[in-house]
């Protein structure tokens, strides 16, 4: 892959202190999941401030490291926490690092994050596969001259959640038992949570989750050509559909309490990826 010359400082800095590794997985661990990071082997951990270009992530839960090791036989570059466009970034700073990852080789992308259930039917603490995402935010990280050497002007969309990951996501859900819903992640960029009549027009527009990261990654990488494979943890009912206020604290605490079962999805999928 050609580098573009505004990546190729990060490139460096991170190159010098792997030595060697060849990340073939990127991986973007939301609210309350960065402890996922732990089960990686041989590490080598990055904090962001030490790689240009990087900025802090301010978000809760949020740890702001690269960590770069194996899992699942696979040789895996962590995001231990990503950035927000609610944390004042634009979107082509938080997707900075995806492409950072593409130039160092990474081919795949797996992304998780902590949503709101907008479908009745799920619970709090489930996973859901993302099949399909709907963004209404006007801003894209592909906006601005086009980057050849990473994708097309007019990247395609229908495919951005891999058709082939998410079979085998179904297939490592099956054989690990754990109950694995799908749908659809609805983007809305906080930092406030939504009113109930959001959550209302958007269930009515399709979206089974709300959430407020990941759907500016999967552009990037998918406008990149990297296979993307998405988890929403529901770690709380959306707005109005309990008749309870929303909390951060819920958000961490189911992120905790889903830690094992979600650890262990992740190395199965990993394995066989
Ligand atoms: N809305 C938006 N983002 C979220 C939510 C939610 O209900 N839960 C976790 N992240």
């Amino acid at each position: 892959m050609p580098e573009h010359r505004i990546y190729q400082e990060s490139v460096k800095a991170v190159t010098e202190k792997i030595e060697g590794l060849k990340p073939e997985i990127l991986m973007i661990l939301g609210s309350g999941l960065s402890s996922l990071a732990d089960m990686a082997k041989d590490t080598v951990s990055i904090p962001y401030e030490e790689i240009p270009g990087f900025k802090a992530s301010t978000a809760p839960g949020h740890f702001g490291k690269l960590v770069i090791g194996t899992l699942g036989n696979k040789c895996v570059m962590i995001m231990q926490g990503r950035m927000h466009y609610y944390e004042g970034y634009g979107v082509e700073e938080i997707t900075y690092p995806v492409r950072v990852a593409r130039i160092l080789g990474a081919e795949k992308l797996i992304v998780t994050n902590a949503a709101g259930g907008v479908n009745g039917d799920f619970e709090v603490g489930d996973i859901m596969l993302i099949c399909d995402h709907i963004k209404l935010f006007g801003d894209s990280p592909l906006r601005g001259k086009n980057i050849d050497t990473f994708g097309v002007r007019f990247p395609d969309m229908t495919y951005a959640y891999s058709k082939r990951l998410r079979d085998i996501a179904r297939g490592c859900a099956e054989d690990i038992g754990v109950k694995l819903r799908e749908g659809v992640y609805f983007y809305m960029t906080g930092p406030q949570y939504e009113t109930p009549a959001e959550i209302n027009a958007i269930r009515i527009l399709g979206a089974d989750a709300v959430g407020m990261s990941t759907v500016p990654e999967v552009i990037c990488a998918a406008h990149a050509g990297m296979e993307v494979l998405g988890f929403s943890l529901i770690s709380n009912m959306a707005s109005g559909i309990l008749d309870k206020p929303l909390t951060c604290e819920e958000v961490m605490a189911a992120g905790e309490a889903a830690r094992e079962v979600f650890g262990a999805l992740i190395l199965k999928c990993l394995e066989r990826m």
